[in-house]
């Protein structure tokens, strides 16, 4: 089919991760349904996926104890009810995995079922050992195939088309040309923002668009000062930090300091499988108490099961020339899920008629103030189909045929390529340095005088991908850093070294974003964002 037929749809999901994938395979019975990517298929987060997906799977295991899980390594923050909907419809949508014929791995013919930190029992899906991510993808993308879904690669969603209040489809950018798109729903699974900090375990995709034109078009954002860090990563002599899965540990590896002395017992009694804010925090003060590194020890597992149960870690590692079965592996926290979002409800409608959003891009409440590892890839699972659900119920309207189908990119911006790219460099370090896992006013201070400076210059409709990346970047950094500024407590995994406890009365509000007044141009956030307590 060609681009140009496509150009009115029914459903229209923006991201291609497990979010975007489930929705259109479950929309796909209901009408047509174009999937948009801005890069390949298989740009965002869930490709890079190891540990797996969490449900309640085995006798001695129930969605209750998961809720429990859920609930307590959110520290008693999230919406329960949401949680609930998490883990009593996680068996089926693993059961529904299963119909496709996806192979989760098997020991002995049953399940087998992985331990990760927080979890009271043993029920972590995965796939090729840590491929679960991978597979995944590569399964979801040929089911959705089959069922007609129409893929757009290398489509950057810029803006949504509205009228009225109401969300009429999407302008995307495609080479050098602006492309509308019109659909009765429109569904913005764009995945997080791990980019904004310097130093993630997230793929390059991972901007945070979806966030930036959701609260340009009037959605609410919220709890974005939650953003969870992952303790154990690979920082390899080049390229991108690599992540060493939860998993990992939760096979028996152990952490250890310089002098080979493990640490973590002394912290929590839980040890290396505390919650992972408690984890990521113990490490950087290990780190700074001996002034050295800080290890993963996995040696004594044995050559043979790390490459079984871990062979993507196994032989990344040792193109990095590390041998995880005799090498200790230096660690450190990066930047890895962003715990707030658009604000939906259970179906995953934000604030603004026919959008809805799902995946990491959302904020069901289930995750708290710090997730519980694998619950991710299960959240684009469940309310993936719930979300297809309610949008399928979504009456077509007329076309609307003001609108042109596609347009010349418009080239030209006060700022050239260069300093833009400079910038979100410089965001990036600065975010890291003063908004990541410990934060306190005067680094936030500093976060927010920088970010107004570049301000002014981030704010032109311009449209490159690179430029809009970056300002989308800008905006949910300033927001992060609000936030984070306005809740002067510690929860979860928001921690402020001038508040180090939890305030009562803080743990029972929400933070949350508002464009105040729709501009008639809502390609540009003029205004700086304010942080509303609710
Ligand atoms: P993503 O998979 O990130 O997909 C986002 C999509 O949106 C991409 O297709 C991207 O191209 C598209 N997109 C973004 N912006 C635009 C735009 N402007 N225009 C067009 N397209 C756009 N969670 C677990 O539960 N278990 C795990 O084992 C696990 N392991 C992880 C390992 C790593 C290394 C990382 C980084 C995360 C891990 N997580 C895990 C978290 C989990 O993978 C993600 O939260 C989840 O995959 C997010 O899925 P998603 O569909 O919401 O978004
Ligand atoms: C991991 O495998 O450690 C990541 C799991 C997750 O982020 O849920």
């Amino acid at each position: 089919m060609r681009l140009e037929d496509c150009l009115n749809t029914d459903y229209l999901i923006i991201g291609s991760g497990i979010a975007g994938l489930y929705t259109a395979i479950c929309l796909a019975a209901s009408g047509r349904v174009a999937v948009l990517s801005k890069q390949d298929l298989v740009a965002g987060n869930t490709w890079f996926a190891q540990g797996g997906i969490a449900a309640a799977f085995s006798a001695e295991d129930s969605p209750k104890l998961h809720l429990e899980d859920t609930w307590k390594a959110g520290a008693c923050f999230g919406d329960r009810i949401s949680v609930g909907v998490l883990v009593e419809e996680a068996p089926f949508r693993i059961q529904d995995l299963l119909d496709m014929g996806i192979n989760f791995d098997r020991r002995n013919g049953a399940l087998d079922l992985g331990q990760e930190g927080a979890h009271s029992r043993k029920r972590i899906l995965h796939i090729g050992g840590d491929a679960t991510g991978k597979e995944l993808v590569e399964a979801l993308l040929l089911r959705a195939k089959s069922k007609g879904v129409f893929f757009i690669e290398d489509a950057f969603a810029s803006d949504l088309i509205l009228d009225q209040g109401r969300c009429r489809g999407v302008k995307f950018i495609k080479g050098k040309r602006v492309f509308s798109i019109q659909a009765r729903a429109v569904i913005l699974a764009t995945g997080g923002c791990g980019q904004i900090f310097q130093c993630t375990t997230n793929a390059p995709a991972v901007t945070g668009d979806g966030l930036a034109i959701a609260f340009q078009a009037g959605a609410v954002l919220k709890d974005l000062e939650f953003f969870q860090f992952h303790p154990t990563v690979f920082f390899p002599p080049q390229g991108s930090p690599f992540l060493i899965s939860e998993a990992v540990r939760g096979e028996g590896a152990r952490l250890v300091n310089r002098q080979g002395e493990y640490f973590m017992e002394l912290v929590h009694p839980r040890g290396e499988l505390g919650p992972r804010d408690v984890v990521a925090r113990a490490i950087l003060a290990e780190q700074k108490r001996t002034g050295a590194q800080v290890y993963l020890d996995m040696r004594h597992l044995g050559l043979s099961f790390a490459r079984e149960r871990f062979p993507t870690i196994y032989s990344r590692c040792l193109e990095w020339g590390l041998d995880i079965s005799r090498n200790l592996i230096p660690v450190s926290p990066a930047a890895h899920y962003l715990i707030g979002g658009i604000e939906v409800d259970l179906n995953g409608r934000t604030g603004v008629e026919n959008l809805f959003a799902v995946g990491e891009t959302a904020s069901t409440g289930v995750h708290g103030s710090n997730r519980l590892a694998s619950n991710s890839l299960l959240e684009g699972l469940v309310f993936g189909r719930r979300v297809a659900m309610a949008a399928a119920g979504i009456q077509p309207e007329e076309r609307d045929h003001r609108l042109p189908g596609q347009s010349l990119a418009i080239g030209h911006s006060s700022v050239d390529k260069a300093t833009f790219h400079a910038l979100r460099e410089t965001l990036q370090k600065l975010m890291w340095k003063h908004a990541g896992l410990i934060r306190d006013a005067s680094g936030l201070e500093t976060a927010r005088e920088q970010i107004l400076k570049w301000w002014p210059a981030a704010n032109h409709a311009y449209f490159d991908v690179e430029f809009a990346e970056t300002s989308n970047m800008l905006l949910i950094a300033a927001m992060m850093v609000e936030a984070a500024f306005a809740r002067q407590e510690s929860r979860g995994c928001h921690y402020r070294q001038d508040y180090p406890d939890p305030d009562l009365e803080l743990g029972h509000g929400h933070l949350v974003f508002q464009k105040p007044v729709q501009s008639p141009d809502n390609s540009a956030a003029a205004e700086y964002p304010r942080a509303v307590f609710r």
